[in-house]
C-alpha cells in the first residue's frame, strides 16, 4: 500500500467504488483512518457547506472507544444555531454507505463508528506489510532535527535528572526519525567549569594512573567527592576565622581553571585525558540503551570566538553591561520581570554555563542549519533556559524560535545500594538483579527462559523507562523498583509479557506467514476482536498526535489500553483449535496487534522480548 493507486485499488475490492476525496491533510498511505477521515469529511462538506478544511481537521480520534472511532465536536464547524440540534440534523442526512455504521448525535458531539469489516480489510494488510513502518509518516522529509539530550557532567554524580532526559532524549530522536526527520543526536557534556579545576587539582595530589585507565567515571567521581569535602572543610575554617596553610582548594581550583581558559597546553592536556576516557566509559553505557550519539559536544567546545562575538553583540544593542568588573544582563531593565539577571562575565573574565549555552547555540544552528532544536533538560532548568531563549532573541537571532526547552519533573529516591549513583550503569545493574529476582519466583516460566540474565537485563530496562514515561513528562514520581518490575499493572514488564505472549501464540499457531498475510478478514466478528481492531487502526493518529505534545505518556498510555483490550480478547478469540481459516484470521489480527506493540516499544526505546 504504497500509493494512492493502491488505496483506491484495495476500496474498488470492497465494492467502494467512489474515487476517495483528497485531502491534503490527509495521508490515506500510511494511515488507514485518514481513509474514512477523508469520506466523512467530504459528506460532511456537502451536508453543512463548511469549507473543506475546517471539517476535517475537525475529526479527532478518541481516547475511549465509546467515544466512536472519530468523534466531531459541532461547534468546531462554526455554524450558527445550537449545536446539540445541528447535530441531530446532520446525523438524520448522514448517508448510509459500507464505510461507517449510522453515526450517532450526542450532545454537541457527533460519533463516528467505523464499519468493522471495512476497517478490517483497510487496516490489517497496511499493518502486516508496512510491518515496522505501519504508524510512522513522512512528516517530517527534508526537516532537520537536532536533539540535545542526557548531557552529562563528566566527574560529577548522575543524577535522575540525567535519566530523564536520556530517556525522554532518546525517545524523541526514535520518534523524530520515524517520522522522517533528520535527526542529530547530541549529547553536550558538563566537561568545563571551575569544577574541572578542582578534579584537577585533586588529581595532582591523589589521583591514580591505574584507576584512571581502569574506570575513569569511578575514579573522577572519587576525586570529585574528596575535592569537594576537602573545599567545604577550608570555607568552614575560613568561616570559623581561622587561617589556612598556603592556598585554598578553591582558589588553585579557580587558577586552573583560568589556564584552561586561557588555553595553557599543560592543563588543557590532562582535562582533555579526562574528557576521553569518559566518553569511552559512557558509550558503552549508552549502548545498554541502544542509545548512540551523533555527537559528543560540551560546554568546553564552544568556541571562544563566537562568546567574544555574542559578547559584542550584546553590548552594542545594550542587552549586557557592566557590573562591579563583571558582565551581566539585568532582564528586568528590558521588560522580562521573572527573569532576574544573570552574569554571563565573571570579574577575572572567565565564562558561565549561560555563557556558554548562548555561544553553543549560535554554532549549532551555524553548522546544522536545523528546523528544531529540542533541549530535553529538567525543569530545575526552566529560568536557565527561559533567559538564553531571551538573550538570544534581544540579540536578534532569530532561529531562537526553532528552539524548544522539553522540560520534566524530578524523581525522588534514585538511589544504589551504596548510596550515591555515579553513572547509569550502576542503575542499570541492580534493576536488572531485582528483575532477575522477580522472575526466579515463577520456576515453571523460568525454566523455559535460556538466557535469564540477558531477558532480566532487558525487562528491568524496560521497568525503568516505562516507568519514567508513564506520566506526563513534567510529573514528578518515586523511583520504585518494586513497583517498577512487577508484572502486573501499568509497567515495563507487562508490556514485555503482553509481547512474549503474542510471539508465542504465533509459534504454537505454526501457520505460514503467506497464509496468515492472505486470510479472509471478514471472518474477524467477535465484539473483542473488533475492539481490538478499531484501537490497531488508532495508531498512527496516536504517532501523529504524540509529535505535537512531545509526550511519550501519549504512546504509552495507548500501549496499556491496547494490551488490556488484548488480553481480555484470549479467553474468546482463540486461534489454537479454532477451524483453520478462523485461525488464519485471528492470527493476522494478532500479528498486528504485535507489530503495533513492537513498533511502539521500539520507539520508546524498549527492546521487545519473545520469550520470558
Ligand atoms: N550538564 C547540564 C547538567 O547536568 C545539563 C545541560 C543541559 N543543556 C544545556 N544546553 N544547558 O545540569
Amino acid at each position: 500500500i504504497g500509493s494512492i493507486e493502491d488505496v483506491q485499488a484495495m476500496l474498488n475490492e470492497l465494492g467502494i467504488t467512489d474515487p476517495l476525496p483528497t485531502y491534503e491533510a490527509a495521508s490515506v498511505t500510511t494511515n488507514p483512518i485518514d481513509i474514512f477521515r477523508s469520506y466523512i469529511a467530504e459528506e460532511m462538506h456537502k451536508i453543512t457547506g463548511v469549507s473543506r478544511d475546517i471539517v476535517y481537521p475537525a475529526l479527532e480520534w478518541t481516547q475511549q472507544m465509546e467515544k466512536g472511532d472519530l468523534i466531531m465536536a459541532v461547534p468546531r464547524l462554526r455554524v450558527k444555531g445550537d449545536p446539540k440540534a445541528l447535530a441531530a440534523d446532520w446525523v438524520s442526512k448522514f448517508p448510509e454507505n459500507q464505510y461507517i455504521l449510522a453515526p450517532e448525535a450526542d450532545n454537541q458531539f457527533i460519533k463516528f463508528f467505523f464499519n468493522p469489516k471495512t476497517l478490517a480489510r483497510l487496516t490489517i494488510p497496511s499493518i502486516l506489510s508496512k510491518a515496522t513502518r505501519y504508524g510512522a509518516n513522512h512528516s517530517g522529509a527534508g526537516k532537520k532535527a537536532l536533539i540535545e539530550f542526557s548531557s552529562v557532567n563528566i566527574a560529577k554524580p548522575f543524577h535522575a535528572g540525567h535519566l530523564r532526559s536520556t530517556i525522554i532524549g532518546a525517545f524523541l530522536s526514535n520518534l523524530y526519525e520515524y517520522c522522517d526527520w533528520e535527526v542529530v543526536k547530541m549529547n553536550y557534556l558538563g566537561d568545563w567549569g571551575k569544577q574541572f579545576g578542582l578534579l584537577a587539582v585533586e588529581f595532582e595530589e591523589s589521583g591514580s594512573e591505574e584507576k584512571l585507565n581502569d574506570d575513569p567515571i569511578q575514579h573522577l567521581f572519587e576525586l570529585y567527592v574528596t575535592a569537594n569535602t576537602k573545599a567545604k572543610a577550608e570555607e568552614e575554617k575560613i568561616k570559623a576565622g581561622e587561617t589556612l596553610e598556603g592556598e585554598s582548594m578553591n582558589d588553585k581550583a579557580r587558577a586552573y581553571f583560568k589556564k584552561m581558559e586561557d588555553g595553557e597546553p599543560r592543563a588543557l592536556a590532562l582535562w582533555k585525558r579526562f574528557r576521553d576516557l569518559s566518553i569511552i566509559k559512557c558509550e558503552k553505557v549508552y549502548a545498554r540503551l541502544n542509545i548512540k550519539f551523533d555527537i559528543y559536544s560540551g560546554e568546553s567546545q564552544v568556541g571562544a570566538d563566537t562568546m567574544a562575538k555574542a559578547s559584542q553583540i550584546m553590548e552594542d544593542k545594550g542587552i549586557s553591561e557592566n557590573s562591579e568588573g563583571a558582565k551581566i544582563v539585568d532582564f528586568v531593565k528590558h521588560g522580562y520581570k521573572k527573569l532576574g539577571k544573570a552574569i554571563i562575565q565573571k570579574k577575572d573574565g572567565t565564562t558561565l554555563y549561560l555563557t556558554r549555552d548562548i555561544g553553543a547555540a549560535m554554532e549549532r544552528y551555524e553548522t546544522y542549519k536545523f528546523d528544531t532544536m529540542i533541549y530535553v533538560v529538567s525543569s530545575q532548568q526552566d529560568l536557565h533556559l527561559q533567559q538564553l531563549f531571551t538573550i538570544l532573541k534581544l540579540m536578534g537571532q532569530d532561529f531562537v524560535s526553532k528552539c524548544v526547552h522539553i522540560n520534566f519533573g524530578l524523581v525522588a529516591g534514585m538511589k544504589t545500594r551504596s548510596g550515591e549513583v555515579v553513572f547509569l550503569d550502576s542503575i542499570l545493574d541492580e534493576v536488572g538483579e531485582a528483575m532477575h529476582e522477580v522472575m526466579k519466583k515463577n520456576e515453571e516460566k523460568y525454566k523455559q527462559v535460556e538466557n535469564p540474565e540477558e531477558v532480566a537485563d532487558t525487562i528491568g530496562k524496560s521497568a525503568i523507562m516505562i516507568q519514567d514515561m508513564t506520566g506526563k513528562r513534567i510529573n514528578n514520581y518515586p523511583f520504585d523498583i518494586k513497583r517498577m518490575t512487577s508484572f502486573e499493572g501499568d509497567t515495563g514488564p507487562y508490556l514485555q509479557y503482553a509481547h512474549a505472549r503474542l510471539c508465542s501464540i504465533l509459534r504454537k499457531a505454526n501457520i505460514p506467514m503467506p497464509l496468515i498475510h492472505t486470510a479472509d478478514l471478514t471472518l474477524i466478528t467477535e465484539p473483542q476482536a473488533i475492539m481490538l481492531l478499531r484501537t490497531l487502526a488508532q495508531f498512527p493518529d496516536v504517532i501523529t498526535n504524540t509529535l505535537k505534545t512531545n509526550e511519550p505518556t501519549t504512546i504509552v498510555n495507548y500501549l496499556f489500553k491496547m494490551t488490556q483490550i488484548l488480553s481480555s480478547s484470549y479467553e474468546v478469540v482463540k486461534v489454537v483449535g479454532s477451524e483453520e481459516s478462523v485461525a488464519r484470521a485471528r492470527m493476522a489480527l494478532f500479528e498486528s496487534a504485535r507489530t503495533v506493540l513492537s513498533n511502539a516499544m521500539k520507539l520508546l526505546g524498549l527492546t521487545p522480548v519473545e520469550r520470558m
